[in-house]
Parts: structure tokens; C-alpha cells; sequence
């Protein structure tokens, strides 16, 4: 089937109503996707930084280390935050640490079936709201490339949960005291906040509601299951916000770990 083109033609029939102007609308229709492309440029431009600088990234005393370094397996690494190891040897000064495992989250979230339509919509204005006619004379969807690689979402799927184990891994090793031992403080409710979020962003995937419940022709044959993909529904309602709290929540968290690397503030502790 053909893409469907922007042709001026007969109202309605096999195009779009032959109107001169680019929308009626007479709200601020473009509040949402400007907020939008704000936000997505904010977190990208943080992360980026952060990615790159190499500073303040983990804090010795209370084993607190940002998601952006995780696993960091580098001789480059700051010592003892390499939490499984250091398999490679010094990385060069433009390679992030957390080179491992950030294409891989990086590709997640591109692929992400919100962020699509966020990104979609917003900075590629196809189209920018409801009633509003796209700046684009062509559609061709996600049948060819570049997009169509968007279908490897799946995959990135699987690596986003091998992601979450190592920072549920990471957020454990933080119970850690100044002296020794057991060890709680505020970073570590914000490090397992955000783990926490990140795991519900994750299974909240779209991806992952048809890994448990698709192909299925049968619910009541097999119970597990339907009672799994039931749960992965609920969450997936909240997929959109979940999404934006986490970015939230990775730049919180980062931000807490470099101001008490950094020194700027001490972190209250409960414990030790
Ligand atoms: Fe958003 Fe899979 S659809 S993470």
C-alpha cells in the first residue's frame, strides 16, 4: 500500500480538507509539544555532560554510585566502583565509563514506543497536535529505513532489564557505612527510588505486555500468564508518566550523588 501523501484535492476524499491556513485551532496547541522538546533537550543535554565529565560520579564512603557509570568495569574507574570488576583497562579521556550498558539505554528509550510519539510529535512536528497539518509533504511511517529499525524495541527491551538488576544490584551495595558495615542514608532513599521507578518504567513496557501475554489465544489456559500480563497492564496505563519520572529521577539521583562527591553537602545518614 502506498503512503499516504499531502495533497491538495477534494475536501476529505483520499486527502486532506483543502484549507490554506495550517490550523483553525485557536488554543495554545503548541504549549504541549514546546514543554516536550524542553524536556527531552534538558535531560539529554544533562546527561550528556554528566556522561562525559568523569567527576563526582561515586562516593567512597557510602558506596553511592550514578546510574549514568553503572557498571563501571574500566581501570579508569574511581576505586571501588567498579562493582563487578574491571575488564577493560584505561579508557581514553572521550569514552564514557558507563560506555557498556548507555548506547543500550540510550536505544531503549529512542525506541520506546512514548518517546516516539513524544519525539514524533514534537521535534519532527508530524504532526505537531490534533488539527494541526504537518510541515512534512510525505508519510512514510516506520516502513523503511531509518525507523523501521524502531521494530528492534524488543531487544533493547531485554537489555533494559539486565540493566535494572545491576542497579538494583547497585542500590544494595549502598547500604554501606562511613566505617563499614551497614550503612542508611537519605542518598540511599533516593537511589532506590529511582531503581524502584526505573523497574516500573521497565516492566510498564509495551514490549514486555506482549512478552507475557501475547500470541495467546487461550487466557484461561494459561493462568500465570494472563495474571502476570493483568499486572503488566496496569502499569502500562502509567507508561507516559513513568517515563518522565524517571528522567526525573536518573538526574536527581545523579545530581545527589555529584553535590555529596563533590562535597557541597553531606548526606544525612540514619545509620552509620
Ligand atoms: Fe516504552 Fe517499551 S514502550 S519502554
Amino acid at each position: 500500500m502506498s503512503a499516504p501523501t499531502r495533497s491538495a484535492g477534494p475536501a476529505v476524499r483520499g486527502g486532506r480538507a483543502r484549507i490554506a491556513e495550517r490550523t483553525l485551532r485557536t488554543d495554545r496547541w503548541w504549549l504541549s509539544p514546546l514543554l516536550t522538546t524542553l524536556g527531552l533537550a534538558t535531560f539529554v543535554i544533562y546527561a550528556t555532560i554528566r556522561a562525559f565529565v568523569r567527576t563526582a560520579y561515586w562516593v567512597p564512603e557510602y558506596h553511592y554510585l550514578t546510574p549514568f557509570y553503572s557498571p563501571c568495569v574500566s581501570t579508569s574507574c574511581a576505586p571501588g566502583s567498579s562493582h563487578l570488576g574491571q575488564w577493560f583497562g584505561d579508557f581514553p579521556a572521550w569514552l564514557p565509563l558507563g560506555v557498556l550498558v548507555l548506547p543500550f539505554l540510550l536505544g531503549f528509550r529512542l525506541t520506546c514506543y512514548y518517546y516516539r510519539k513524544a519525539y514524533y510529535r514534537s521535534v519532527w512536528f508530524s504532526p505537531p497536535a490534533c488539527a494541526v497539518a504537518e510541515p512534512h509533504a510525505k508519510y512514510t511511517g516506520e516502513t523503511r529505513l531509518p525507523l523501521i529499525v524502531q521494530n528492534v524495541h524488543r531487544y533493547f527491551f531485554y537489555v533494559a532489564m539486565i540493566v535494572s538488576v545491576l542497579n538494583t544490584y547497585d542500590a544494595v551495595v549502598a547500604f554501606h557505612g562511613k566505617t563499614g558495615g551497614f550503612g542508611f542514608g537519605l542518598g540511599n532513599i533516593i537511589i532506590v527510588a529511582n531503581v524502584v521507578l526505573l523497574w516500573a518504567y521497565t516492566l510498564s513496557c509495551h514490549s514486555c505486555r506482549h512478552i507475557t501475554g501475547g500470541r495467546l489465544k487461550h487466557f484461561s489456559k494459561h493462568p500465570a500468564r494472563y495474571w502476570v500480563w493483568t499486572q503488566v497492564s496496569k502499569l502500562n496505563t502509567r507508561h507516559m508518566q513513568l517515563a518522565w519520572t524517571t528522567l526525573g529521577t536518573l538526574v536527581l539521583t545523579d545530581l545527589y550523588v555529584m553535590l555529596v562527591s563533590s562535597g557541597v553537602f553531606a548526606d544525612p545518614r540514619f545509620v552509620n
